[in-house]
């Protein structure tokens, strides 16, 4: 089990070769799924069916995992690209009708000036615990997007950790304990069960805002994601689709913009308009 003492190690690394192991393993397919994943898809495609401009508009996927965002987008009507480091994401993503996926890094896409109407990055951002990288890839997206496009970006709550552990009971352990506390505190996530997560960076909800406008992007909008809803003890029953689905859905949308909810969300969204 890494420590700690490994954080620095990890900060200058190479961060794709860090995630890629629990990438490779092909839970990005259906993660979103069930449970807490299907929560945070309603969720943000509740968000972003509300925010995005009609379509057909062009809409670049940045860290698209394996498309389940992308796919319902292209649906609507989107003309979606998506890019992702991983190769089985790619493999997966370009095999759904309407979206060209492509190889690439949020750092340094290899796309033209002010090409999209919007761009989202549902994803990257969790996995670049250097702030100058994740200000890099918000610059980045700024540049792809034309002016009055928008920016989304989604994050971890630098809380999420410590109440996962929690509920699931693993915060007993004094390894698992002593990693969640010093992930509150300096909000890089050390990977200590490989089936959980990988190396991330887990975001206070204010900072998003200062990378927002240091990427040039200001003013930024916040909205979050699951809200308290992912930590009920029945949440798979309230997400089996009936009248209850419906009314979570309905209530978390309600109190989505208020700021004394964000840190309590698993995600949040990050929107701004691009000037
Ligand atoms: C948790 S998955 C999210 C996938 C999808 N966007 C979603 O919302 O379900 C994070 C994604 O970010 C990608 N990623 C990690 N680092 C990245 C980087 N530097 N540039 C672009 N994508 C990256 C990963 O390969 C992975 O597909």
């Amino acid at each position: 089990m890494p420590g700690v003492g490994r954080l620095i190690e990890y900060r200058s690394m190479e961060t794709i070769a860090a995630i890629s192991g629990y990438y490779e393993r092909g839970g990005e397919v259906d993660r979103l799924s069930v449970g807490r994943g299907r929560l945070e898809f309603l969720r943000t495609r509740d968000v972003l069916r509300r925010l995005l401009p009609a379509g057909p508009a062009r809409v670049l996927d940045v860290g698209g995992g394996a498309g389940v965002h992308a796919r319902w987008l292209a649906a609507d009507g989107y003309q979606v690209r998506l890019v992702d480091p991983m190769p089985l994401h790619v493999e997966h993503a370009g095999a759904i009708a309407g979206v060209e996926a492509v190889l690439g890094d949020a750092r340094r896409l290899d796309e033209a000036d002010a090409a999209y109407q919007a761009t989202l990055l549902l994803g990257p951002l969790y996995h670049l615990p250097e702030r100058g990288d994740r200000v890099t890839a918000l610059r980045e997206a700024a540049r792809v997007t034309a002016p009055g496009g928008l920016v989304v970006a989604a994050t971890i709550s630098r809380y999420a950790g410590l109440y996962d552990t929690l509920v699931r009971g693993r915060y007993l352990e004094p390894d698992v304990r002593r990693i969640t506390d010093a992930e509150v505190v300096t909000g890089v996530h050390e990977p200590f069960d490989r089936d959980l997560f990988t190396l991330a960076y887990f975001h206070h909800p204010d900072e998003i805002v200062a990378e927002f406008a240091e990427a040039g992007l200001a003013p930024a909008t916040r909205y979050a994601v699951e809200g308290g809803a992912w930590l009920f003890a029945d949440r798979d029953g309230w997400l089996e689709g009936d009248e209850r689905t419906v009314a979570l859905l309905d209530a978390v949308r309600s109190v989505e913009q208020e700021p004394s909810l964000f840190g309590i969300s698993s995600h949040l969204l990050t929107v701004a308009v691009v000037r």
